[in-house]
This record gives structure tokens, sequence and C-alpha cells, in this order.
């Protein structure tokens, strides 16, 4: 595995926390790895006036790069929690999904691996604009060309909001590397445990299970798991 592509069924799923555990195992196993969160948006603003992207700064942490200029690990920061280019086309800026990557590229000739979060889930406009046509998350997915981690919400609702990424994901012809059921919130009852079943038996490859952890991280341990069977 080169690269993976991380996307989720919502927004606040867990796309940053799963996918940062998932760099430092695979970090912690020798691995080169640089992880891309190409454009973020919702970002808080510090004292200077600069936007500060939280997601950004959670995954280069967890790289094995920790000091590489934040230029190399995200192309455009915006204001507003919006999808990227509706917080974009408010801001008047314009996204350049070249660009974005072209920062996926660099980061490969410099990395063995390599992992790129979008933002919210799949068909979430990340660039382009109303009048001319949205980038969807899915589209930009397509040409980074990796297989693609789906992070679901570990409750109720989360069979169909699961396949009906799965779904899309097939539609496109894009390779789904598994799913990640995660307990982001921790109020997962009873049907955390009958999930990952019926999502097995929908023929999606549920790759783990992952509990709530009061500390907001979660332990590295399911991820060395995860990594053998993606690579
Ligand atoms: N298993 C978990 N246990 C405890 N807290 C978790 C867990 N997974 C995620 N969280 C918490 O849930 C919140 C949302 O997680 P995260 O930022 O990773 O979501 P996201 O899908 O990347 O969101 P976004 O769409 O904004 O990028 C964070 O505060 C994170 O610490
Ligand atoms: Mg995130």
């Amino acid at each position: 595995m080169r690269g993976l592509f991380i996307t989720g069924t919502d927004t606040g799923i867990g796309k940053t926390t799963v996918g940062a555990a998932l760099v430092r195992a695979v970090v912690a196993s020798g691995v080169r790895v640089r992880a891309l969160k190409p454009i973020e948006s919702g970002c808080e603003t510090d004292a200077a006036g600069e936007f500060i992207p939280a997601d950004a700064l959670k995954l280069r942490a967890a790289s094995s790069v920790p000091d590489a200029p934040l230029s190399e690990i995200i192309r455009y920061r915006l204001a507003e929690p919006l999808a990227p280019a509706v917080a974009a086309e408010r801001a008047n800026e314009e996204l350049n999904v070249d660009e974005c990557l072209a920062l996926v590229r660099r980061a490969q000739a410099d990395a063995e691996v390599v992992t790129v979060e979008g933002a919210g889930g799949l068909l979430v406009p990340f660039a382009g604009t109303a009048a001319g046509g949205y980038v969807t998350v899915a589209d930009f997915a397509a040409r980074v060309g990796f297989p693609v981690l789906v992070i679901a919400r570990a409750r109720l609702g989360t069979i169909n909001h699961t396949l009906l990424t799965v779904r899309e994901l097939e539609r496109r012809n894009l390779t789904c590397a598994g799913v990640v059921l995660n307990d982001a919130d921790g109020d997962a009852g009873t049907e955390i445990q009958t999930n990952a079943e019926v999502l097995r038996s929908f023929g999606v490859k549920v790759l783990a299970e992952l509990p709530y952890d009061v500390s907001g991280s979660v332990s590295l341990e399911p991820f060395f798991q995860i990594w053998k069977s993606l690579s």
C-alpha cells in the first residue's frame, strides 16, 4: 500500500483521529509516511491573524516529518466551517485541484506511504463553484488514485450511511480499502454489536471497530492489524 485516501460517512466522525492513529502505527513499523489535508475549512485564527489548520497539524505531528513546513501538508486554509468549495466561494478564494494534486505527488516523491484526508464525506463540494460546477471529494479522490478508507460512525444509522458511501465508490470504480467503525461520541449502544456483522453481509470489508476513548485519541493497537491487512 503506497497511498490511502481517507473519507467518512460524515464530518466529525474521526477521519483525522483514525487517520493519525493509522499513520502513527505505520511510522512505528519503520515506514516513512506523510499525511496530508490539502484543503481545511473551519480554521481558527491565531493572534497574528493566521488560520490554524487543526487537522493538518495533527496529521503532521503523527507523520515521519513532524517538522515539515505546513505548506507541504496543506494547500488551502479556510475560515468558515463549511464545505471547502462553499467556504472558498464566500471568501472569494479560488481552490485549484491541480495544486492539491501536486501536493500529493510531491509527498509521494519523498515518502513510502502517503495518506490524504478529504473533507466531510464523499460528495462534499471540495473545489469549484455552484455556477461553474463543483469538484466533489470523490472527484478529487479519483484523481489522487489511492484506495479509499471509509471511517463510519459506530451507531444507529451507520448501515445506511456506510452502504451509500461504499456504493458510490463502486459506482465510480474507486477501490474501497475498507471501513473502520469508530465510536467518536461514546454513544454507541447495542447497535455497535450488529453493525459490523450486517455490513459484512452486504460484502463490506469492515477492518475494525474502535471504541470511544476518553483521551480523545484512540489506541494504536488495532492499527498494526489494519496496516497489515492493507499492505
Ligand atoms: N474513538 C474515539 N474516541 C474518543 N474521541 C474520538 C474518537 N474518534 C474521534 N474522536 C473525537 O471526535 C472529534 C472528531 O474527530 P475528528 O476530528 O477526527 O473527525 P473528522 O471526521 O476528521 O472531522 P472533520 O470532518 O472536521 O475533518 C474529535 O474531538 C476527536 O478527538
Ligand atoms: Mg478531520
